[in-house]
């Protein structure tokens, strides 16, 4: 990757931060402690705090431009609940730090070729705004606050619009390579590496994420009230948070809904994926339909499998040298060969583009599930990269021989209590996900764009 490449990307993702926060009135840019966000105001300067603390300070041995740096901003030592009582800089002085530090950072950067320690460095620092961007959407949301108004929204085409698109994909199973390949991508985060066999037996994975009329049967069916559709802990949370239907959502008369998008109240879209339910609700829901939830194994397998080899060259094996590998995968001529191809995406290897995917804030929200037919996976499932994350079974554990990255509080922390959901959102950038990513949240959240897809219980 080339200095200027990289350049592009921090103006880039320094604008849409900028934009997302724009129109917010001082009072909301603070707004009310809630477990679950940040105040928008400390998570801008945040975001510049991590690009100087990786691009400027951990890098090239440069002091912070603010002395009290991370008694401000260290999501890692600022305790959430007190960054509302922080003497934080008034907006316009974070506007300029956070300008002088992308300025720093600018000046630094080059001149080509990089070394792989500046590239990585660089994008870190990106990958990590982009992932604020998106937090920074839910959160207007969660709060009420009016629909952001970012970057040029182009509407992918109506395909299958009005529809749903029932039914499973069939996936044989089989030895899969779950993880990672070294060397596919410039920045592949510690918890997706690396592959590592697992055997997975035959399933059936619906070709769509569940709908929101698909959900409103099981509300309907008074799925809330009955105690056998949840797990232990799914109702206890039910019971604590008072859920009797998803959040936003209100009832308008019998068996009619309405949904709370932003600051309006709107009648439920029935072919679009719900959305903003917790892995509890999904998990019963699952229950209740007699399906069950993928695992990320399956998950991974039905998004990116594709007849054909994947052959990891003695290049590759090095790079896996420190991370042990179990299982059956068969050496041959010093290479590791699995009998599946992986895709980069669902599609293929091919770009994002808005044929394919809901990403990149293209579709203004998500779109129904029968939407895309481009990006379908080998097997039939759509929209498994963009437009609502998914739920998976499984909680969010390293994959064996997990090392820690130079960013150690990304993933290690969290490992146990929280479940994974994969494939992005239409809030997520094209250069961060593909089949490999995984996301993690503890299973009460729901604030985030997260539904799911089921498997048959065969
Ligand atoms: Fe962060």
């Amino acid at each position: 990757m080339q200095a200027e490449q990289l350049a592009t990307m921090l103006r880039e993702v320094r604008s849409r931060t900028l934009e997302l926060v724009a129109d917010l009135s001082d009072q909301q840019m603070i707004g009310p402690q809630l477990r679950i966000v940040n105040p928008p105001l400390w998570e801008i300067g945040h975001v510049a705090w991590f690009q100087e603390r990786w691009a400027l300070r951990h890098l090239r041995g440069l002091p912070p431009l603010r002395e009290d740096a991370d008694r401000l901003y260290d999501s890692a030592a600022v305790p959430h609940d007190t960054r509302w009582e922080l003497w934080l800089p008034s907006r316009q002085d974070t506007l300029a730090l956070m300008q002088a530090i992308l300025d720093r950072t600018l000046n630094e950067l080059g001149p080509d070729p990089l070394s792989p320690e500046e590239q990585y460095f660089h994008l870190l620092p990106i990958l990590h705004e982009d992932m604020h961007d998106e937090a920074l959407t839910y959160t207007r949301q969660t709060l009420g606050y009016a629909a952001p108004k970012v970057g040029t929204l182009t509407l992918p085409s109506p395909a299958a619009a009005g529809e749903g698109l029932p039914g499973d994909a069939e996936v044989p199973g089989g030895t899969f390579l779950l993880g990672a390949i070294p060397g596919a991508d410039e920045l592949v985060f510690d918890n997706e590496k690396w592959v590592h066999p697992v055997e997975i037996r035959p399933f059936r994975i619906a070709r769509a994420a569940v709908t929101q009329a698909e959900f409103a049967a099981f509300v309907d069916d008074g799925g809330y009230g009955e105690r056998r559709w949840w797990s232990k802990p799914g109702w206890s949370w039910r019971t604590d948070a008072g859920a009797e239907h998803p959040v936003y959502w209100q009832a308008d008369g019998p068996g009619r809904w309405r949904r709370r998008v932003w600051d309006q109240w709107l009648p439920l879209e029935p072919h679009q994926p719900v959305v903003h339910v917790t892995w509890y609700e999904a998990d019963a829901y699952c229950h209740w339909a007699g399906r069950r939830l993928p695992s990320e194994a399956e998950w991974e397998m039905a998004a990116s499998a594709e007849p054909g080899e994947t052959v990891l060259d003695a290049q590759m094996l090095t790079a896996l040298s420190e991370h042990p590998q179990p299982g059956p995968l068969h050496l041959r001529e010093r290479a590791l060969v699995s009998p599946w191809r992986k895709r980069r995406y669902s599609w293929g290897d091919e770009p994002p583009t808005s044929e394919r995917a809901n990403l990149d804030w293209r579709g203004g929200g998500c779109l129904e599930v029968g939407a895309l037919p481009a990006g379908d996976s080998y097997f039939g499932c759509r929209q498994m990269i963009g437009n609502v994350w998914e739920w998976c079974a499984d909680p969010f554990w390293g994959y064996p021989g997990f090392v820690r990255d130079p960013y150690q509080e990304y993933s290690e922390p969290w490992f146990g209590d929280h479940k994974v959901l994969r494939g992005g959102t239409w809030t997520t950038r094209s250069r961060l996900i593909r089949n490999t990513w995984r996301n993690f949240y503890t299973p009460d959240r729901r604030d985030v764009w997260c539904g799911f897809r089921t498997c048959a219980c065969d």
